[in-house]
């Protein structure tokens, strides 16, 4: 049994950070023989693609003749999600959506021909499903009746993940960050926490 463990912030003290963590911590109550590994793209960010890569993804042809190196890091990327039965990510919201750090891993994750299948009926994932959960931390409210924001994080890490097979996600928000205190914001942690909806993982026991 393996979580794998991804966080996006570039700050220590980070809400998003706190919140995954204590994510973790309940799979592991749930998952106690359960192996954590690490991504942490908040601290190390992956490089943005280059031109190997991207003339790699330019074709079925070109695919079929890209050299090794050109999809390495691609391939490291695939392999943690495949070697994870549960995903939990921590990620600030940024400008309406997910930080560069996060798509810049999406970017290496999302391949056509090894987690993508193009079909004439559109793209069909190529990964078994396995439960994510998101926590997102974000300054303003984007979700709920006082939302005043547009929210593209969500429709976003969906589709995205969707598409390669992920499809049994849960957001976990602890909005408002930039307007409430340390002790409403661990009231806010507390209650999105007990949103967490452990039938998914039930499943992996
Ligand atoms: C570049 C940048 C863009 C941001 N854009 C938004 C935004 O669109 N909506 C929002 O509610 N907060 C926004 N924020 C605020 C962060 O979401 C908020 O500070 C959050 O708590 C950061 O996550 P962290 O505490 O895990 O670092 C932005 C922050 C930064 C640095």
């Amino acid at each position: 049994m393996n979580i794998l463990h991804i966080d996006c912030s570039p700050r220590p003290d980070s809400h998003s950070r706190q919140l995954s963590a204590a994510i973790v911590q309940r799979l592991l109550s749930l998952l106690p023989d359960a192996e954590i590994s690490r991504r942490d793209l908040g601290f190390d960010p992956l490089p943005h693609h280059g031109s190997d890569y991207a003339a790699a993804l330019s074709s079925a042809a070109a695919m079929s003749t890209a050299s090794p190196t050109a999809i390495e890091l691609s391939e490291t990327v695939i392999r943690e999600v495949e070697a994870a039965n549960a995903i939990v990510i921590g990620t600030p919201m940024n400008n309406f959506t997910v930080p560069s750090v996060l798509k810049a891993w999406i970017d290496e994750l999302l391949r056509v021909g090894r987690t993508i299948l193009p079909t004439p009926d559109g793209k069909v994932g190529m990964l078994s499903d396995r439960p994510v959960f998101i926590g997102v931390a974000s300054g303003g409210v984007f979700a709920g009746e006082r939302a005043n924001q547009p929210d593209f994080l969500t429709p976003y890490l969906s589709a995205a993940l969707g598409c390669i097979g992920l499809k049994t996600l849960q957001f976990l928000p602890v909005q408002a960050t930039a307007f409430l205190d340390p002790k409403s914001i661990e009231a806010a942690r507390q209650a999105t926490l007990a949103d967490l909806d452990h039938s998914a993982v039930d499943l992996l026991r």
